[in-house]
């Protein structure tokens, strides 16, 4: 997730309002930041690696000429955080300039002919292919100009995209276009605005206009054009008034960056799917080779190790150990040796204890592979091979949209280290393959449907003292997340157990009224779990029971129940079922007046062990 911003203005230079507008977009990534500006026909760069007030420090980003131009703020997907990669993206001649948020599916190949073409890239980005496209097609038919330039390599992308182009060939003008990547403009009496998001201009304008997937921008100092990029026909939209404040627009409106990270997912898990399939394969290799593999993480990315755990027994026969990275030294530190495989899995790439253990595993010349959000992170400095899981920054303390995202990329990992293996058979993968491929879609329907009653449901709990999280097989791990998502944001003591451990003590807890939560996946462990159910009602417990749309058998036991769609593979359950465990420690929270963003004693990286 990166934020573009474009300007067209008509009162003197325009760097230093791209520069301001970039600041207030730095919440969408910063680990490099660039600006480019047409002037007196030729295109004027400044960018490198590093937050905007540095690199402004050294570089003095106002000190740029023209008054239309374009700027980035980076937060890594294709190539490392470094000045070479950090946008704007030029082509050979250094007459296109482009910006882009997003991730370009097919940049390899694009790449390739473009090369063979005689293109010469000097990044390592997806982005940079846009340009070179553009070029292209400008130096095959001069004629069609800029906007047809640009409409012509659009159309070659696949993958999500907001991108904003400038061009010598036509400097009075900025090409936008959007795919799956937000775009809006700002306008106001003496400038036009494209970027990703309003704060970037809500000092400047409070009227918008917002670009929908599949269009084309003009923008030139006269107004704005719209076209729809398949048949070129005209878009008529006039600007909305927006009355957000900034706090506000970060927020697009929603009250807590935790509550807009939930409704992200169908977004972010849609991202997962765009991985780049030759580091699956290579992490998958590693995983086949191994003699011993463990997961190591902690907090919410130990729970994805544990769900891992059952997708790598349940697809791959592989049997992996997750073991918290605080442990993991105590544990395992004599043993761990040259055969042991650590996947470390971190969203920020930068927690204490998970490197600590890597840094134990790789001195004792183990395999260290990574999966985390953020790409330059001290994890993607020490494995061997990491994955990006691509969720784009969370802000929010509570790890929610990166979640998912982990469980998604790990089930890709299983799905391949199985094709490997051979242990299962094709048209099971392709089942769960197109069930993957469906998540984003489910988790929209599951916000969009039981949100509401989700919220009824924290009113109904909100002075609980404590709760029981229960599950069994892989939804052990949705329940261990659903606990601490509800501890650590609504501060409720809470317990979590694989079900079938209740009876062994935990039960003596239980009495009338007590809540217990249980995680009702539709897999091999579903009638016993009835039983379990059957065993804390005979308790007097109040059952909130997670279940698939229709399960009538536990709809028949339990006190109150949130649907989710029919038919999720087993080895993707932990995805949907934990959405309403999220907007139940979300809203319960809200309901006892907690800022759910910051909840006390806990920061979003943890870098003390
Ligand atoms: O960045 P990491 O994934 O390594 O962070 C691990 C934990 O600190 C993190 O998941 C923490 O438990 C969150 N607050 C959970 O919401």
């Amino acid at each position: 997730m990166c934020g573009i911003f474009g300007c067209i203005t008509k009162e003197g230079n325009v760097a230093p309002l791209i520069h301001t507008s970039l600041k207030r977009l730095e919440y969408r990534g910063y680990d490099s930041v660039g600006i480019a500006t047409i002037h007196e026909g030729k295109i004027h760069v400044k960018k490198d690696q590093g937050k905007i007030d540095d690199v402004h420090k050294i570089w003095n980003l106002d000190d740029l000429p023209g008054s239309i131009g374009i700027g980035h703020t980076r937060w890594a997907t294709h190539g490392a955080p470094l000045k070479i990669n950090a946008h704007p993206h030029m082509d050979c001649t250094e007459q296109v300039a482009v910006i882009h948020n997003g991730i370009i599916e097919n940049f390899s190949e694009l790449k390739l002919e473009l090369e063979n073409n005689g293109h010469n890239f000097v990044s390592k980005t997806d982005t940079e292919v846009i340009a070179h496209l553009i070029e292209e097609n400008l130096k095959k038919k001069p004629e069609i100009g800029l906007v047809n330039a640009v409409l012509e390599a659009v159309k070659r992308l696949s993958g999500s995209y907001a991108i904003a182009v400038i061009s010598t060939s036509e400097p009075d003008k900025i090409i936008c276009a959007r795919n799956e990547s937000p775009l809006v403009l700002g306008i106001s009496e003496n400038a036009i605005y494209c970027a990703s998001d309003m704060p970037a201009f809500l000092p400047l304008t409070n009227k918008a206009v917002w670009i929908n997937d599949g269009e084309l921008v003009i923008i030139s100092a006269k107004g704005y054009e719209i076209r729809r990029i398949d048949d070129f026909s005209v878009v008529t939209r006039k600007p909305e008034v927006i009355d957000w404040t900034p706090e506000m627009a970060i927020k697009q409106g929603y009250p807590h960056f935790m509550i807009k990270e939930i409704h992200e997912q169908p977004t972010t898990l849609r991202n997962t799917l765009r991985l780049q399939e030759h580091y699956l394969d290579l992490i998958a290799t590693f995983l086949d080779r191994a003699r011993e593999v463990f997961l190591v993480a902690c907090g919410t990315s130990y729970h994805a190790c544990l769900a891992a755990s059952y997708m790598f027994s349940k697809l791959a026969f592989l049997a992996t150990y997750p073991v918290y990275a605080s442990e993991f030294i105590e544990q395992h530190g004599k043993s761990v040796n040259i055969d042991s495989t650590i996947l470390a899995v971190s969203q920020s790439g930068e927690t204490a204890d998970t490197l600590a253990a890597v840094t134990c595993a790789q001195q004792r010349a183990a395999t260290i592979l990574g999966l985390t959000n953020v790409i330059g992170s001290t994890l993607t400095r020490v494995s061997r091979v990491y994955i990006s899981q691509q969720s784009g920054p969370e802000i929010g303390v509570a790890a929610t949209k990166t979640f998912t995202s982990q469980l998604s990329v790990l089930a890709q990992l299983a799905l391949r280290l199985a094709k490997k293996r051979g242990k299962i058979s094709q048209d099971e993968m392709d089942y769960i393959s197109e069930k993957l491929e469906k998540l984003p879609d489910i988790v929209k329907e599951i916000i969009k449907t039981q949100e509401e009653k989700v919220k009824q449901l924290a009113k109904k709990y909100r002075d609980a003292k404590i709760f029981f999280f229960l599950g069994r097989g892989i939804s052990t791990a949705t329940a261990y997340e659903g606990r601490l998502k509800l501890m650590e944001i609504a501060y409720v003591p809470s317990l979590a157990f694989p079900a079938g451990e209740s009876k062994h003590g935990p039960i003596s807890l239980i009495e009338p009224g007590f809540p217990v939560i249980f995680i009702c996946a539709k897999d091999d462990t579903h009638k016993t779990l009835i039983g379990n159910i059957m065993e804390m009602k005979a308790r007097g417990a109040s059952i909130i029971a997670i279940i698939e749309k229709d399960d009538e058998a536990i709809k028949a036991l339990a006190d109150d129940y949130i649907e989710v769609p029919k038919g999720i593979p087993e080895v993707l359950s932990p995805i949907p079922f934990v959405i309403p465990l999220q907007l139940l420690a979300y809203y319960l929270a809200v309901e006892k007046g907690l800022n759910p963003d910051m909840p006390r004693n806990l920061a979003k990286s943890v870098t003390v062990k």
